[in-house]
């Protein structure tokens, strides 16, 4: 038996935020980052409406881009006090996927962070609030996903929590909020979402349920990133919805390796001065990925009709392959995102000599394989790599070198 799993709610269009007016229940609390949501009028917004319901709020304010474990911690001791019947997180996945946590934490106070980690594991939420997640950015669904995303620093390891008892009651799709977002990260959103719909397409736990939601994202993703990017802000629009159609087919189809090695190489060089930005990471890794993917027939014929979909032309299914990776290629130019880790500067851009040493690079390499292979994006990965084969894809995404293995 298979389970297919959405918020409840989701309102959409330009001025959905006002949703919140009709909520009802004595305190809410709301989650955000650093201060674009302050900055940018949203975060008084969604105050005066929880007030026009009657609610009382409290807000948890400065939720750090890849949050941490500690994070969590302390969010969910401010929510412990303040016994919110509403948890309303709003901004971009960081935020978000921070909040999904605190509520485990805030309605199980009992729970560790090892155990949030048990996939499909949590007891059932809800007993003390609800969830609403309003998101600022157009990548990581987290709106209408099952997924947190959450940093363990010390070990320089993202961990996912995977359970639909943390799928949002409610999701707010506004687009007024993803017009704020600069250049860099509607591009790196934006091919997050895109690998989020192509690693959900070919998925070992793809379904009919699933299908129609990746390739239609594909498409639209197809048609708007690049132009979204340029600041056609109808195109943005389109991607704040394409990103939650995408979103809605990964949290029921799962993801695969590309993730998986975007969270263990994610914050495994920071003490080098930087992160692999997640959007960034996937990116660069996807057409690796299909590649190495595509030496398993079923796959094979997957990323073909991704390829028809996308309209990218091709007689064999080798032929769309690689029409499929060329295609991908070209997106991240258009988007100055670079190819490889070797090329990665610190601030994100393609550069000669990126931010990861080399012989930092190998000398973790081993470490960073077997965690990725561990992680919880592999198992649904339509071909399961060996620790020599996951090492040398990595090599493949540090070196821009030609996966044929
Ligand atoms: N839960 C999931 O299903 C899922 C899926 C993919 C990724 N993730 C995780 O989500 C995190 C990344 O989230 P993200 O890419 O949305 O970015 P983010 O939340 O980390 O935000 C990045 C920066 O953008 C700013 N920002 C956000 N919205 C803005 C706006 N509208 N205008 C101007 N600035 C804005 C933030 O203040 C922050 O400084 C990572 O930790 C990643 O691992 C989660
Ligand atoms: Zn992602």
């Amino acid at each position: 038996m298979a389970r297919f799993t959405l918020p409840r709610d989701l309102y959409h269009g330009k001025g959905a935020l006002e949703a919140l007016k009709t909520f009802e229940g004595k305190r809410a609390v709301i989650c955000v980052g650093g201060s674009s949501m302050r900055k940018f009028g949203f975060l008084d917004k969604a105050e005066a409406y929880l007030k026009e319901a009657g609610m009382e709020v409290a807000l948890i304010e400065g939720i750090e881009p890849d949050p941490s474990v500690e994070t969590v911690m302390k969010g969910a001791e401010k929510m412990l006090e303040f016994r919110p019947d509403w948890i309303i997180a709003m901004g971009g996945g960081s935020p978000i996927d921070a909040a999904k946590a605190m509520w485990i934490k805030y309605e199980y106070p009992e729970v560790t962070f090892e155990d949030m980690c048990k996939v499909f594991g949590l007891p059932k939420l809800r007993k003390k609030a609800h969830f609403c997640a309003i998101s600022s950015t157009s990548g990581t669904a987290t709106e209408v996903t099952a997924f947190s995303i959450i940093t363990d620093y010390a070990k320089g390891i993202k961990y996912p929590i995977a359970d639909f008892e943390i799928t949002p009651d409610v999701a707010i799709v506004d687009p007024d909020l993803a017009e704020t977002m600069p250049k860099k990260l509607v591009a790196h959103t934006g091919m997050d979402a895109m690998t989020h719909a192509i690693e959900a397409y070919v998925s070992t736990a793809n379904c009919d349920f699933t299908d129609p939601l990746a390739l239609h994202a594909i498409r639209m993703i197809e048609e708007d990133l690049v132009a979204s990017y340029r600041g056609d802000m109808e195109k943005r629009h389109a991607m704040h919805n394409a990103q939650c159609l995408a979103g809605m087919a990964f949290s029921n189809a799962l993801l695969g390796i590309v993730h998986s090695m975007a969270h263990k190489t994610g914050a495994a060089f920071a003490d080098y001065g930087a992160h692999i930005i997640h959007g960034a990471a996937n990116a660069m890794y996807l057409p690796k990925v299909i590649a190495f993917n595509a030496k398993d027939e079923t796959a094979k014929k997957r990323y073909g009709v991704i390829a028809d979909f996308m309209g990218l032309g091709g007689s064999s299914d080798d032929e769309k392959v690689a029409l499929l990776i060329a295609y991908l290629r070209k997106m991240n130019d258009d988007l100055n995102i670079p190819h490889c880790i070797g090329c990665y500067g610190a601030d994100s851009y393609p550069t000669e000599k990126g931010f990861v040493p080399e012989e930092v690079f190998l000398a973790r390499l081993p470490e960073i394989a077997k965690n990725a292979i561990g992680d919880a994006c592999t198992g649904s990965n339509p071909r399961i790599p060996t620790q020599e084969e996951m090492e040398k894809l990595l090599k493949c995404c540090y070196y821009d070198t030609e996966v044929d293995f």
